[in-house]
Formats: C-alpha cells, structure tokens, sequence
C-alpha cells in the first residue's frame, strides 16, 4: 500500500495481490464520468474499470467496437479528477493493442499518462502476449480479459457462455499464460462456476469476476445495469442493488408537470 496523500490509503497492484492471499474478496464497478466516480469512492469500491462498455452504457452503441481512444482518455480522465483511493483501470478500446508491441505501447502510455488510469485492460490471451509482456515490461500495470470478450463479439457469434467442454483448457491455459506474464488481475467474464474457481486457483494474479460465479477473488458489474437504469440487457448473472431508471423517469415526469401546470418555481424558489 501507498500513501497517496495523508488521508487516503490507495489500492494499488500490491493490495490486489495481498487481497488474494488473505482470500478477501476484491469489489469493482465500471464508471465513466467524475459525477459518479465521486459516489464510488465515497463507498469503498477497490477497483473502478473505465470499460469500453461506455459504448453501451452511456454512447448509445449497440456494441463496444465503435469506441475509440479519444472516447477513452476522455472519460478516463474525467473518472480520475474523483478516483482518489480506488485502483482506476481503463479499457483499451478495440483495435487500440492488436496491431503491434508498439501500437499497444503507445496507447496504453496514453491511457496512464493523459487519462490518469493506473493500469488498463486488454482482452484476450496468447494471440496479444507480446503485447502484454511489452506493455509489463515498460511498467505499466496490465488487467487481462478472457472468456466473453465483448470486442470478440462479431467471432464468438453473441453473449454467450465461454469456456465449456474443450474451450476450458485453452481459457485455462491462456489465464496461465497471462499471470506468468504479470498482469495485476484477470477478468473472467461469462464461464462456468467450476472453470472460474479451477483458474482462480491455477494462478497467481487476483480474478474478477462477471458471470463467472462466486469463487473469483473478486466480483466487477456494469454500474448503470446494477443501478437499474433502462436497459434491454438483462442477463442472470446480473444482481440488480436499485431502480434508479424508475426513480429518475418519476422525478422528470413530476418536474415536467410543476412546469406545465405553473406550480414550479413557486415562491421559495424564487428572489423578489
Ligand atoms: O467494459 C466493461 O465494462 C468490461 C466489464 C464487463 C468487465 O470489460
């Protein structure tokens, strides 16, 4: 751990691994902007992913393939001017590492040095090793992403269930290879039970878990999906912790009448 000033204790790579030794759970939530960067660290959460999933969430996109580098840094910075204690991860947009050692090199410096994040996340295994042990080797904190990856979306044929029947030994020998690598943390995102806890034991850097069941070292959601905002992307691994969608839609529709009907501003909103 250290001290990023004399009242907060950052999360760094060392406290992810001690977490994982001390088999105490590691929380992340995506976020994208400071407005709810801010919330987040109010609550504790350890890890905030600026994901691509922005592409979705906030951009409109029916997929994260459209999101760009600029759209990254943009909002990764936004999320660090209120990430005070949280480790903050962000996405490398698609396209962004896949190229060459130095394409990934130069982005993911992006990424830290303009963005603020202390670390960013690549999906994938052995086909972008080089990239990732490159991206180590320079000293830049690595998260790795196997199982469904979203960038992968058009390949794998849909939101489906990765890693069942042969598929397990390939995902468990790229999480390997990716830990011997040296990424700080592996997401895990829509396989079994059995294979998520079977990786998590295999190797040596912290899981995280999406879909994957409760073994992981720790558990990441989409913060507007387990926030109940509107969405046609409902899928049974996701714990729903509000309605704010409802709550929002409710509190626009009043405000929408008071100003049609002339009861808002009423006087004491008001300066004679
Ligand atoms: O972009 C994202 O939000 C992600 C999470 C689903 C892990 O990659």
């Amino acid at each position: 751990m250290s001290k990023h000033n004399d009242t907060v204790t950052q999360v760094t790579v060392k406290t992810l691994l001690k977490r994982k030794l001390d088999k105490q759970k590691i929380s992340m939530l995506t976020c994208y902007d400071a407005a709810f960067g801010a919330i987040l660290e109010k609550s504790g959460i350890d890890m905030i992913l600026v994901g691509d999933s922005m592409g979705n969430v906030v951009l409109g996109y029916k997929d994260t393939i459209p999101v760009t580098m600029e759209d990254m840094i943009h909002h990764t910075k936004a999320v660090s001017r209120a990430c005070k204690r949280a480790f903050l991860v962000a996405d490398m947009p698609f396209m962004s590492y896949n190229i060459s050692t130095e394409q990934a090199l130069t982005n993911a410096a992006r990424l830290i040095q303009e963005g603020g994040a202390h670390a960013v996340k690549v999906e994938g295994g052995t086909a972008i090793l080089p990239q990732v042990k490159a991206m180590i080797q320079a000293g830049i904190p690595v998260v790795g992403h196997l199982g469904l990856t979203p960038q992968s979306i058009h390949t794998l044929g849909g939101y489906k269930v990765q890693g069942r029947g042969e598929e397990a030994q390939k995902l468990l020998r790229e999480a390997k290879e990716l830990s011997d690598a040296g990424v700080c943390a592996l997401v895990l995102e829509l396989i079994p039970q059995a294979l998520a806890k079977e990786v998590t034991e295999a190797i040596k850097a912290p899981t995280i878990g999406i879909g994957a069941g409760p073994d992981t070292d720790g558990q990441v959601l989409v913060l507007q999906d387990m926030l109940g905002f509107p969405s046609e992307f409902s899928p049974k691994f996701l714990k729903k912790y509000a309605t704010l969608g409802d709550t929002i839609a409710a509190a626009v529709a009043r405000y929408d009448q008071d100003v049609k009907e002339g009861s808002f501003p009423a006087p004491e909103h008001t300066f004679q």
